[in-house]
């Protein structure tokens, strides 16, 4: 009798557990170094920018997973991209809590007025502010209420935040800006392979459509 067939994609059940636990290393790091004693001269300043380094590199290894896809037709990045990306909402909250609470001491008026006066800052906070109708529809039962269109359209925005947040990294590097401009040149690789994909899609079902009206 012939037995069935071993599937040969496996399920990656592990995939999400082990990028959790993987990404708790910076986290368990960093409060290892302020518990320590170990953050240097400025240590608030030390941690805010780590943390910002780090929201960063989980919002850019979210807006490539659908590039490796379309690049390399790998399946299994597209399975931990809505963890990346609430990844990279909590540790902006985390950046945001810690200036807000232990850089200005909960002086909300301040914090205020640093967002309207402060470019820099006000670009990272409407980072963070898009971010959030992005981390708030990002389950099952937010696609299947909005739609799969509006929801791929809504999630464009994350374009748009990691922009924001390459240039709020620009600006506040004062001598040397190659690492914020590296930040931004893969993102605007990362965009371009979208775009291409998008223009050479719309044309194959452009090309499809006009097929099926000849026929
Ligand atoms: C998506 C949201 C955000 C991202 C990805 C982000 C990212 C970053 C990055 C990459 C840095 C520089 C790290 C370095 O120099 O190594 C930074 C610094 C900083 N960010 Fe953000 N940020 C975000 C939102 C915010 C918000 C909402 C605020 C406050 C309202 C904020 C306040 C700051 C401050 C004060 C610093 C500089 C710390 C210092 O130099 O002492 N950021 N952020």
């Amino acid at each position: 009798m012939a037995t069935a067939p071993r599937r040969h994609s496996a399920p990656l059940a592990w995939l999400v557990p082990a990028v959790l636990t993987g990404s708790a290393a910076p986290f368990v790091l960093l409060s290892f170094r302020a518990a320590t004693g170990r953050l240097g001269a400025n240590p608030i300043a030390t941690a805010l920018n780590q943390l910002g380094l780090l929201a960063l590199v989980f919002l850019v290894a979210c807006l490539a997973c659908t590039p490796a896809k379309i690049l390399f037709g790998v399946a299994w990045p597209i399975r931990i991209r809505k963890t990346l990306g609430l990844l990279a909402f909590s540790t902006a909250c985390l950046h945001f809590l810690l200036y807000v609470v232990v850089d200005q001491g909960l002086r909300l008026g301040t914090v205020l007025n640093d967002v309207v006066k402060r470019p820099f800052i006000a670009v990272g906070f409407t980072a963070l502010v898009l971010l959030v109708p992005l981390a708030a529809t990002s389950t099952r039962e937010a696609l299947t209420r909005l739609g799969f269109k509006r929801w791929k359209r809504l999630h464009r925005l994350v374009y748009a935040v990691a922009v924001l947040a390459g240039i709020h990294f620009r600006m506040r590097v004062k001598a040397d800006a190659r690492e914020p401009f590296v930040w931004l040149a893969i993102i605007a690789a990362l965009l371009l392979v979208r775009v291409v994909d998008g223009f050479r899609g719309g044309a194959s079902a452009r090309r499809k459509r006009s097929a099926l009206a000849e026929s």
